[in-house]
């Protein structure tokens, strides 16, 4: 997979070359490559933004850098992904289907967003995905394309040492939260690891799990619970 970032704080992307995607990248499973949209600019300002039409607050980005960018960066088989406030709630199923894709574009806009004839000829020309981290305002989407980036790079055939992990944690598969986990020492503080944990009995452990699980997820996330 190839992933381009196109930003004005290329160094907030420096977390990508650590972790989880650095491995990747030492792998061979994964090339990123950090862009700053000001090198598409033209004025000797480096401009990249104005007021919008309409009026009101802030400031929005312009579109002949982000077109130029957009012209340099994309292939015939690019994702661009937008991450944006205003888009559709990022899920594990976003995660799971772009993992198999071959070249994604983030796009990190700043101030208000990015003029919308840039997302909409986007449109025209690749697969073009608006999505939001959640019901929060960030400063701009260079953290959310770093948390997409790490939820989408877990999952390239191949990447984790031990994929059986990614089939029970939270989201994955029946869509229930975690259940909680203990390890050793089986006290701690006075806290004792629930004894069926220690049972070494398979199946009352996966009925606990789950009954836990199960819990947790009416408790916290009602609207996932069956
Ligand atoms: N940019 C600013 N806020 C954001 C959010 N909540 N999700 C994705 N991108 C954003």
């Amino acid at each position: 997979m190839r992933i381009d970032v196109i930003t004005i704080f290329p160094d907030y992307l420096a977390p990508l070359d650590l972790s989880l995607p650095g491995k990747a990248q030492r792998a061979g499973l994964l090339e990123v490559v950090v862009h700053d949209l000001r090198d598409w600019t033209q004025d000797r300002h480096r401009t990249v933004d104005d007021t919008p039409y309409g009026g009101g607050a802030g400031m929005v980005m312009r579109p002949e850098p982000w077109g130029a960018a957009l012209d340099a960066v994309c292939r015939d088989d690019s994702v661009v992904i937008v991450p944006t406030p205003s888009g559709i709630p990022f899920t594990q199923g976003h995660a799971e289907s772009l993992s198999s894709a071959s070249h994604l574009v983030f796009c990190c806009g700043r101030y208000e967003g990015i003029d919308q004839r840039v997302v909409d000829e986007a449109n025209d020309r690749w697969t073009v995905q608006e999505l939001s981290l959640g019901d929060f305002v960030l400063n701009g989407g260079e953290v959310a394309a770093l948390a997409m980036t790490e939820a989408i790079v877990r999952l390239i055939p191949g990447f984790m040492g031990n994929p059986e992990s990614l089939s029970e944690e939270s989201h994955a598969g029946e869509g229930l939260l975690e259940y909680p986990v203990y390890t050793k020492p089986s006290s701690w503080r006075g806290r004792e690891v629930p004894d069926v944990l220690l049972s070494g009995h398979h199946g009352q452990i996966a009925a606990w799990r789950r009954e836990e699980a199960l819990r947790r997820t009416r408790e916290r996330r009602p609207d996932l619970a069956p």
